[in-house]
């Protein structure tokens, strides 16, 4: 199995999945309601709720979904109070009912393509195509290996330089560096799935980059490869929560037709 073919070739599955209607206006209501909020009421979080908005973060789309991803709800009211503390008293971390610190692995992707080809051998019902097998047993390592202090990744880099002079090659992960921004990216998509489930189930959120991030790493006592990448707040919004209309510059600044 080629290269070419892993990604060109559409598998032959026995399998179909019907996309569910939507009500597009309460999409709408969703994706407008969702608010960055600072200030919350005194109102618990049912268990049950918080269950279902990780389960949704956990839904989030990740790199060769290889799920580069933890997240750790901070329970105790000890740690909660350290924990705001540690995002600088914020009043969106100080007043919030859910702490929960949204952690970007960089370090597990090897571990996760050795599970998904587990899951693979162990489905009964329906073969793996040989170009999924291929894909998460060489291409993946191909694509996120840099080696003992990027020695793999420099030579990576080299290699894939002058393979683009004369085709196509996707540039894959050559540094330390790389690798944080892959492992932040999905994670982040993880994040944005959390605060619209707070939204749906009637609470609200705020992401906060405004934290000490080395306390944080060393309070979840986190190995090297693994850093947060945003604490999410949340509860019930009190009357002053959102702190005014919302902000967004002209679309024609961001969006463009090519
Ligand atoms: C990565 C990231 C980090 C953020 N960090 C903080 C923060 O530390 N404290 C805070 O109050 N808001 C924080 N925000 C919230 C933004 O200020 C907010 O999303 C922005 O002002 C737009 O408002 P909206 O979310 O209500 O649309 C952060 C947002 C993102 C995406």
């Amino acid at each position: 199995m080629s290269k070419d073919d892993i990604f060109t070739k559409i598998p032959e599955l026995n399998y179909t999945e019907t996309a569910q209607n939507i009500d597009p206006n309460e999409f709408e209501k969703l994706i407008h309601g969702r608010r960055s909020v600072r200030v919350y009421i005194e109102e618990k979080i049912s268990d049950e709720i918080i269950n279902k908005c990780i389960d949704a973060a956990l839904l989030a789309p990740s790199s060769s979904n290889l799920q580069p991803w933890e997240f750790y709800r901070v329970k105790s009211p000890e740690k909660k109070k350290e924990i705001a503390k540690y995002c600088l008293n914020q009043p969106a971390a100080r007043t919030a009912s859910e702490l929960i610190i949204c952690v970007a692995r960089r370090d597990t992707w090897k571990k996760h393509a050795k599970q998904m080809l587990e899951l693979f051998e162990s489905d009964k019902e329906q073969e793996t195509p040989s170009s999924v097998i291929s894909y998460y047993s060489k291409l993946v390592y191909l694509a996120n290996t840099i080696g003992p202090c990027g020695i793999v990744g420099f030579f990576k880099k080299i290699l894939i330089a002058f393979k683009r002079l004369s085709g196509v090659m996707p540039g894959g992960n050559s540094s330390v560096s790389d690798m944080r921004v892959w492992a932040h990216k999905s994670t982040a998509l993880a994040c944005e799935n959390l605060m619209l489930a707070f939204r749906a189930y009637g609470y609200d959120s705020c992401p906060m980059e405004g934290f000490d991030e080395s306390k944080v790493n060393k309070f979840l006592n986190l190995p090297k490869g693994a850093e947060a990448t945003m604490i999410i707040s949340a509860g019930k919004r009190a009357d002053n929560g959102v702190y005014g209309q919302r902000v967004r510059f002209p679309k024609e600044q961001f969006y463009f037709e090519i």
